[in-house]
């Protein structure tokens, strides 16, 4: 039987979660888990070349909402191909639907979704290192229990709008057919300059009016949904088309109240992805950028601080970017230098179609550009200052081959004494069935932020804080992450993991995993350690232990009886 823990003992069974801490640091309480948690960090001084290190540890307290709400998700770009595969996704899983295809019977699943199909260590247990599901590490959505709606300037119904998709099998679209059918996307503002000219022929669902009016209208239909599906809590994701950078000028969107004063005034240069995040922001909604385009500009970032909204983003970071971002970091790593980075793409969906013009492919270009600078900056022997790979990305639209993007990478590195190694990757990246499971991660770990707060062990309890607005916590999800202000940028993917995992550690007082396993490193691994071990091992490993102890005592007794014999024989 497992001990008892008198702080859950009282809970209600309904927020029992799958992990218990025991620990004097962890305190459950029917609303919350809160956590002391001890911060370790190093200070490092420099002086002419030479660092002083300085340990440092900080104490905070998080505090957990241990209830999870009834979660909706509102898709700008309902219709288009992530958001078909996402909704049909979520459908499929809750039906726990099969379909025959020419390999066989398949299943729903969510493989591709960190908080779905990852799984994270929770410690040594008996048998040894022990993994739970990620999703179960700390009270989250269930990704089946999500409800979607959204928005689309086309207005094909979702079952429509799933076979113009191409993207899942048609024995699963027939089945997903008529469930979709009933879903509408509302209708959405469309700005024609700010995509690509070849997207007019789809934009027959479109809101008129000003652009304040638009944004009540946004505001408005948001405060529907929630009412009509009678949820707790709302987050708004754009995943429709890549708009182009839009200017930021001092007086136009250079402040918050700057911005609210231009979209009253109906100003040009804002852009519709803008639009919807000052409508969710003013809603008190989360609002997540799955696109390039720099819908945050600083009016937007003024206006989350200022209302506490948390806003995400730039840029699923689904297929080429996520390897490269894992790719680099481990040529980096291993003192390895890449000096050239060449990345063509073609891919022949509506995403692919609306970047074949020049100003959207732009905003592609620098979001997934400037994914290496920090895994390059971190290595000065191999780099000097301001020096870069040479780093060239292609996009081509070739509508043949659909959603199924083909990714292709070079990836040409200095090594030793004048060597050159070269990487070729040829990678095809289904991209919305990439994109749809960091949707599902996107909305349930922002959800899960909105439940967490911390201070300071010698803040009061009023002084509790949320994460900064800009909630850089996703960014493993994202290309180009969105960090507070001035804040560094880390692009290298396990960092990222290690980063959300050993946070959401710290939420239940749990230290940081670190992958030293000492205990399996020291000569004599103590019993409790030796269960990866079969009983053969451990007793040749005994063996071996025991004949190293023998073999050390006769090294001594030798020394001692030579030097009993006074002898100066050196060995
Ligand atoms: N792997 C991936 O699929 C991936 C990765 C990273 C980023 N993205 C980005 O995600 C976005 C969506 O990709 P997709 O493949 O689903 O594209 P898509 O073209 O199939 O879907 C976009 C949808 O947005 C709609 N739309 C355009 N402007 C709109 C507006 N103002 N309001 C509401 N709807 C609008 C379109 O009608 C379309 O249905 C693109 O910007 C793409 O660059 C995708």
């Amino acid at each position: 039987m497992s001990p008892r823990n008198p702080s859950t003992d009282n809970l209600p069974a309904a927020v029992t979660d799958t992990v218990t801490v025991q620990s004097p640091n962890v305190k459950y309480t029917e609303q919350y888990i809160e956590s002391k948690y001890e911060y370790q960090t190093t200070k490092v001084e420099e002086t002419c070349g030479r660092f002083t290190v300085t340990p440092k540890t900080e104490s905070y307290v998080f505090r957990t909402e241990r209830q999870v709400p009834r979660l909706g998700v509102m898709l700008v770009g309902w219709g288009g191909n992530n958001g078909t595969t996402v909704t049909a996704a979520v459908l499929a899983n809750k039906s726990k639907l099969s379909w025959h295809t020419k390999e066989g019977v398949r299943h729903a699943d969510y493989l591709g979704s960190i908080t779905q199909a990852s799984t994270v260590s929770l410690g040594t247990g008996p048998e040894g290192e022990v993994f739970i599901p990620f999703k179960s590490l700390l009270p989250m959505v269930d990704a089946n229990d999500i409800v979607f709606d959204g928005w689309d300037i086309s207005s094909l119904n979702m079952g429509e709008a799933m076979k113009r998709a191409q993207v899942l099998d048609y024995n699963l679209q027939t089945q997903l057919y008529p469930l979709m059918t009933k879903m509408k996307p509302r209708p959405s503002i469309y700005i024609p300059e700010f995509i690509a000219a070849n997207q007019k022929d789809r934009a027959d669902n479109c809101l008129t009016g000003t652009k304040w009016e638009m944004i009540e209208k946004i505001r408005e239909d948001m405060r529907d949904f929630k009412r009509k599906q009678q949820l707790d809590k709302i987050i708004v994701l754009w995943t429709a088309n890549t708009e182009r950078f839009s200017d930021v000028q001092e007086g136009l969107n250079d402040t918050a109240e700057n911005l609210l004063a231009s979209i009253k005034k109906d100003a040009s240069e804002v852009s519709p992805s803008t639009l919807f995040a000052v409508a969710s922001i003013l809603e008190g909604v989360t609002y997540i950028n799955g696109s390039p385009q720099n819908t945050f500009v600083p009016g937007v970032i003024e206006l989350a601080e200022q209302k506490r909204v948390f806003i995400g983003g730039d840029d699923f970071k689904s297929g080429q970017t996520k390897m490269k971002s894992v790719l680099v970091d481990f040529l980096v790593s291993a003192g390895i230098k890449p000096v050239s980075i060449v990345s063509y793409n073609h891919l022949g969906n509506n995403d692919g179609k609306n970047l074949s013009a020049p100003q959207t492919f732009r905003s592609k270009e620098i979001s997934k550009t400037n994914v290496v600078d920090d895994m390059v900056a971190s290595n000065s022997i191999l780099y000097k200052p301001n020096e870069k790979p040479d780093h060239c990305v292609v996009i081509k639209y070739v509508p043949y081959v659909g959603d199924s993007k083909r990714a292709m990478d070079e990836y040409t590195s200095e090594i030793m004494m004048g060597g050159r190694s070269t990487i070729v990757i040829h990678n095809t990246c289904e991209d919305s069935l990439l994109a749809s499971p960091l949707i599902l991660d996107l909305a349930i770990i922002a959800e899960l932020c909105e439940r967490i707060q911390l201070r300071r062990a010698e803040e009061s309890e009023k002084e509790f804080q949320r994460f900064n607005s800009a909630l850089s916590m996703l960014s493993i999800l994202c290309k180009a992450p969105l960090t507070p202000r001035g804040t560094p940028v880390s692009n290298a993917f396990f960092r990222q993991k290690a980063c959300i995992e050993n946070i959401f550690r710290a939420c239940l007082g749990l230290s940081p995993l670190n992958h030293m396993a000492l205990e399996y490193k020291m000569e004599v691994i103590a019993p409790e350690f030796q269960h990866c071990m079969s009983k053969a091992e451990v007793s040749t490993h005994d063996s071996q232990i025991s004949t190293m102890k023998k073999a050390a005592v006769k090294v001594v007794q030798n020394e001692s009886s030579l030097q009993a014999e006074g002898s100066n024989k050196v060995f």
